[in-house]
């Protein structure tokens, strides 16, 4: 199958192409003249770069998904690079000290992580074991979500999973999301107001209760609406709308320091939550623009085998299965 346009992050060339036609500049920041999103091509390592983008304002919900320091589909590349530990948790730390300070009193952070198998599970222990020096956000979840397709070879276990860590600060907001698995299994009777009742009697909803182990999101692939071609680490939007809808409210600011294809800005747009996003490439800053105003004129969650850049005339083969 084919879309129309191969992974960008690891071809230079093809990168250079389309640097053109990307509305915004490192430094930049694209103000939505809609509803007040922000798009900002800015590197988070730069605490002046963050307050720029911010403005003065703190957030609700801080959902945030940096590169895993993991080698994505065998490349290392500027945007998703893998490299010593150490340098990864000083660029950890770094943009985590300069998230803190813009989440509002009563608020959550969500981060995605991942644990390299071959290599000690890095980075995710170290990354818990760093989050313990911010006392004043408090661990809340671990949460897997469970990929369709997997890795690995015929003599280890597959993998399928996704890892993302909930914290809090102060006493933010949480609403209980259902999923749409239905219950079907009868069971823990317990005894109220004198009657011995199932679970079903006593739920308050029909389908099952999300856990911290996620099925119900579908990784994303070429057929999907939602796909964004040249983009390869996009998040299922279920995924985020979740996190969006469990942890904030209407009107909310809501914060994504890594965008990439734009998934966060899309969950906003649709739960009508304001966002403030960010990705330090102006490729990817550009695609996420281009994936809200694309959203807003036709109802498209992305662009399925098309290609977000289509002043280019590319025919490539895709990698994404
Ligand atoms: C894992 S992807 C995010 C995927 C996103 N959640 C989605 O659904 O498309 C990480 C993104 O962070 C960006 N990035 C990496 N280092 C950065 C930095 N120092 N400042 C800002 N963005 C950075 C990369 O360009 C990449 O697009």
């Amino acid at each position: 199958m084919k879309e129309k346009i191969q992974r960008i992050d690891s071809n230079p060339e093809l990168k250079q192409l389309l640097l053109k036609y990307c509305r915004l500049k490192p430094g930049d920041i694209w103000v939505d003249p809609i509803k007040g999103h922000k798009v900002g091509c800015l590197d988070v390592r730069n605490f002046e770069s963050m307050n720029k983008l911010m403005d003065g304002k703190k957030t609700k919900l801080n959902c945030s998904d940096p590169p895993y320091n993991i080698e994505v589909g065998g490349e290392n590349t500027v945007n998703l690079s893998e490299t010593d530990l150490e340098t990864y948790m000083n660029f950890s730390k770094q943009w985590v000290e300069n998230a803190i300070p813009f989440l509002d009193d009563n608020s959550s952070f969500y981060i995605w992580l991942g644990a390299d198998q071959k290599k000690d599970y890095q980075p995710l222990p170290d990354f818990m074991i760093m989050m313990r020096n911010y006392k004043e956000l408090q661990s809340r979840s671990f949460i897997t979500l469970r990929n369709q397709r997997g890795y690995g070879t015929q003599k280890n276990w597959m993998s399928v999973r996704q890892e993302c860590l909930y914290y809090t600060k102060g006493d933010p907001f949480f609403k209980v999301i259902y999923t749409d698995i239905p219950k079907i299994l009868k069971g823990y009777y317990k005894t109220v107001d004198g009657q011995v009742v199932d679970n079903q009697t006593r739920s308050k909803s029909e389908f099952i209760r999300s856990s911290n182990v996620w099925v119900d999101c579908q990784q994303v692939f070429y057929r999907m609406h939602e796909n964004v071609p040249g983009c390869y680490t996009q998040k299922p939007l279920k995924s985020i709308e979740k996190i969006v809808e469990a942890s904030s409210v209407e009107g909310d600011l809501i914060v994504d320091l890594f965008a990439h294809s734009g998934t966060t800005l899309i969950a906003g747009e649709k739960l009508n939550r304001i966002v403030y996003t960010n990705d330090f490439d102006p490729i990817f800053a550009e695609i996420t623009i281009r994936r809200l105003e694309r959203y807003r004129m036709l109802g498209e969650e992305g662009f399925q085998e098309r290609n977000p850049f289509p002043e280019i005339e590319i025919d490539f083969v895709s990698e994404k299965l």
